[in-house]
């Protein structure tokens, strides 16, 4: 088992990627904690992981919970290895018409929530010398997207503290890398993406398919393990060659 005697604690772990990633890494022997703002989905998950899972509410775009969250998960696992950080909602709205409180609260949830989660992990993780941080960032924080403004730059935010943290953290044996994946299909893109937007969409993919959480889960598994132990500051792709195609790009050769 890859994470035999390991914990973690993986953020959004009541949904789509962060649920996948939390059932792999039970999979494979550790012992998850389950944070979501949503009680019911977190408690939900965690049964559906058995026994040793917990489940802990808490909204990460504010850093009173962070806080909570990160001395809660290590009073009730005994200590944190690794934190996966899936929190995060999408949004949609062309930069003329983001208003400040969209922007606001994009920005609080998935930037600001990334740090104040992050930092308050990275605090225990240090006091015992090991960590391994995943954050969530996406294609949109590299390209311009229409309608990216707030979400886009926030994850494009995302992608800068991480390469901060894998430079800061490294003293402390820990190691911090971010995914970027493209679109997979969750509740968050059920969501978002209108039938015509996924036209669009697969025509700019090169393996022609939205992808599955448990594919985003796979990489984030290897980066939260020893096999990726010199890995840090990596920004990783999980996006069916979006990001790798540009406008040359066809299918039929
Ligand atoms: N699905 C995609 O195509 C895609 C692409 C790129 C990046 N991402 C990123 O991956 C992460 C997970 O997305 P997903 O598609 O699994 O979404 P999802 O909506 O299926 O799951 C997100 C989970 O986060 C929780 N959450 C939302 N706000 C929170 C808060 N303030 N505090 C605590 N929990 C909160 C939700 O309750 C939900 O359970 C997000 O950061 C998202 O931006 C997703």
């Amino acid at each position: 088992m890859l994470f035999a005697d390991r914990t973690a604690v993986v953020t959004g772990g009541g949904s789509g990627i962060g649920k996948a990633i939390a059932q792999r890494l039970s999979a494979e022997g550790a012992r998850v904690a389950i944070v979501d703002i949503d009680a019911g989905r977190a408690d939900a998950a965690a049964r559906e992981l058995g026994t040793a899972a917990v489940a802990i509410q808490a909204d990460v775009s504010r850093p009173e919970d962070a806080v909570r969250l990160a001395a809660e998960a290590a009073a009730r696992l005994g200590k944190i290895d690794i934190l996966i950080h899936s929190a995060g909602v999408g949004a949609e709205r062309r930069f003329l018409d983001t208003t400040p409180e969209e922007w606001r609260r994009i920005v609080d949830i998935d930037l600001s929530g990334t740090f104040y989660t992050c930092q308050a992990v990275a605090k225990v993780m240090a006091g015992h010398g090991y960590g391994r941080i995943v954050t969530l960032a996406s294609t949109a924080g590299i390209r311009g997207g229409t309608g990216r403004t707030a979400y886009g730059a926030a994850k494009g935010g995302v992608i800068t503290l991480t390469k901060v943290m894998a430079v800061e953290l490294a003293q402390y044996g820990i190691t911090a890398n971010t995914l970027a994946p493209g679109a997979i299909e969750t509740e968050l893109v059920k969501k978002m993406h209108s039938a015509e937007t996924r036209v669009v969409y697969r025509r700019g993919i090169p393996l022609d398919r939205y992808g599955e959480p448990e594919e985003v889960a796979a990489v984030a598994l290897f980066l939260a393990s020893d096999e990726a132990r010199y890995v840090t500051g990596a920004v990783l792709a999980v996006d069916g060659g979006f990001l790798a195609a540009g406008v040359m790009h066809s299918r039929s050769g």
